[in-house]
């Protein structure tokens, strides 16, 4: 099978993204004859070649981390440069990994219906879509901490490489939790309380030198 992996995060290689697509691919090369081609869609002076890129392929992953309850703006400028290809004979076979930072699978749902209909549109046959919450801090946990995540991603892409599809229940497993328990919001509002449930991301903001500005309005006149 020939796979052709987009990665939709801006931070390219330095991605969430990379990270779950390296072990899907490991997962997907252990069958023999098995080969893929990966395309970082940050690498905006490229385009030109991404639509030759799906043009040519034959089964496409297309995967991002959730921006804002969708898809990051090269993603959109992508999927916008594929409409001369709408509906066109002969376009691949598609599949979809959006992972965000929340940890429920409920954020992703609204752009998951986005990504069936899009396939639809295409003319391309829809793979589905995997989604996983939570996976923001990946890069700082301890290994033992993410060895499942990575096992599943690896099993999905180890399927798919045998089967061309996600294996419905790791795309299951992978969704858990879709909401959080009552319990789970009440452990939340604890953490708040204490100042803990944001000190992950004020870590981030006062390393982008942004802490300082995290309440700013721009907009408002
Ligand atoms: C601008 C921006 C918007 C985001 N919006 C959401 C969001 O709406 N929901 C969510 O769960 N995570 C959101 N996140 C978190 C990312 O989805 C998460 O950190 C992801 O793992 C980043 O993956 P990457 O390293 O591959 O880019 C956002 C992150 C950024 C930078």
């Amino acid at each position: 099978m020939r796979l052709t992996v987009f990665n939709g995060s801006p931070r390219g290689e330095g991605s969430n993204t990379k990270i779950l697509l390296e072990h899907f691919i490991n997962g997907f090369m252990t069958t023999e004859g098995n080969i893929y081609e990966l395309a970082y869609l940050s690498r905006v002076k490229e385009s030109d070649n991404f639509v030759k890129l799906f043009r040519e392929a034959e089964h496409v992953l297309l995967a991002f981390p959730l921006y804002t309850d969708c898809m990051p703006a090269i993603v959109k400028t992508f999927i916008e440069s594929l409409e001369p290809l709408c509906g066109k004979k002969g376009n691949p076979d598609i599949g979809f990994i959006v992972q965000s930072g929340f940890p429920e699978a409920i954020h992703s749902r609204y752009v998951e219906r986005y990504l069936e209909k899009l396939a639809a549109r295409l003319g391309c046959r829809y793979k589905g879509t995997v989604i996983k919450g939570g996976v923001e801090g990946i890069q700082a946990k301890p290994a033992r901490m993410t060895r499942k995540l990575f096992e599943s991603f690896y099993q999905l892409g180890k399927t798919f490489g045998e089967t061309g599809k996600f294996d419905e229940q790791i795309v299951r497993k992978l969704a858990k939790p879709e909401k959080l328990s009552r319990f789970d919001l009440w452990i939340l509002k604890l953490l708040d309380k204490v100042g803990l449930a944001n000190s992950y991301w004020n870590t981030m903001l006062k390393g982008n030198n942004a802490f300082e500005k995290r309440f700013d309005k721009p907009y408002i006149i």
